[in-house]
């Protein structure tokens, strides 16, 4: 009988900077959500990565479970994924002091979203600056294969490969090299037409419903083409929108209307809306069910950080044996 193959490890953190919109969504949160099926995930809440910008236990207490909430309506299954907060594991922090001892100061001064950060203002702490080491240690800590993530987190996991690269050498083979898969959507655009981002405010969040999501859909930027000419579906923000939750068979054919001048942006814009609506109103519906039972969220949190715990712990029993910590070994 051949054994069955083991599973790919795959890890995401999750960083909740406050409402999740359509780019997370087709961006990153979709992926995630799909590869549940492919391999041994585990995903988290970057609750201490979060304390590099949030001094409100309030705000990050409840950023912590929104941001759950968002992903178990979405379709996080929590049957499949261990899903927990980050700081339910707290050797991540212990593993984080071994690899800064092993990383050079000039790999994290090399760090482009430091650089990012500093510049929109972000006060320059010892934390931020070492927020990629502790990025290294929530992969690393889980022997994960694969890191699912944005272009923007790319740097980050070729540092974790350089700090496992360096633990292994420095001590024993402990830890898999990772790689990451990146995440497909970083081309959503946003209602101006740049990439759809919070720091941009040009969003349309995936759980406004009525009113706030008709303003962000109808101040979609357009330009002046008068109704009844032919519209451009290859340079309209609208269309680009409506194609990302429509069938081939339905876009193609709101193409044919833009061509032949049958629809102007009010009516694609009412078309756009009404496709989001139904794209989301499952995960709506659900989310406010969950919101309803916050001890669910917690005991979803609770369970999956047991297991992500455990297999934590595993690895820092070998990583404090390989650098001389603890008693001898008598073997
Ligand atoms: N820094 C990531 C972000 O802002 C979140 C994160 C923290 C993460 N730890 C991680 C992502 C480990 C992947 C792997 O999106």
């Amino acid at each position: 009988m051949t054994p069955p193959t083991k599973k790919k490890r795959i890890l995401s953190g999750v960083q909740s900077s406050g409402r999740l919109h359509i780019g997370n969504y087709f961006g990153a949160v979709k992926q995630h959500i799909a590869l549940q099926d492919e391999g041994d995930c585990f995903y988290f809440i970057a609750d201490y990565h979060a304390l590099t910008t949030i001094q409100d236990p309030q705000v990050l207490r409840d950023r912590t479970h929104d941001a759950a909430l968002d992903y178990l309506a979405l379709g996080l299954d929590p049957a499949k994924v261990a899903f927990f907060r980050q700081s339910d594991v707290p050797e991540v922090c212990e593993l984080t002091w071994f690899f800064l001892t092993v990383t050079n100061m000039g790999l994290l001064e090399r760090a482009v979203s430091f650089k990012d950060k500093v510049d929109k203002g972000i006060e320059a702490s010892a934390g931020l600056f070492t927020y990629p080491v502790l990025m290294a240690a929530d992969i690393l800590i889980y022997r994960s294969n694969l890191v699912p993530v944005g272009q923007d987190q790319v740097q980050h996991i070729e540092m974790t490969q350089d700090i496992a690269g360096k633990f292994n050498r420095a001590y024993k083979e402990i830890f898999p090299i990772p790689n990451y898969k990146l995440d497909k959507g970083s081309k959503v655009p946003g209602t101006d037409g740049q990439k759809m981002s919070k720091s941009y405010g040009n969003t349309i969040d995936i759980f406004a419903e009525g009113k706030p999501l008709e303003k962000s859909v109808m101040g979609i930027k357009t330009d002046s083409t008068p109704m009844g000419q032919p519209l451009n579906p290859d340079t309209c923000i609208v269309y680009t929108l409506y194609s990302l939750f429509a069938t081939d068979a339905e876009a193609q054919a709101l193409a044919a209307d833009y061509r032949a001048g049958k629809i102007g942006y009010g009516g694609a814009k009412k078309l756009l809306k009404v496709k989001i609506d139904e794209y989301f109103a499952a995960a709506r519906e659900k989310r406010k069910q969950l919101a309803q039972n916050p001890g669910f969220v917690e005991d979803v949190l609770r369970e999956g950080a047991k297991k992500a715990r455990g297999e934590a712990q595993a690895t820092m029993a070998l990583v404090r044996e390989a650098v001389g910590m603890g008693a001898k070994s008598v073997v």
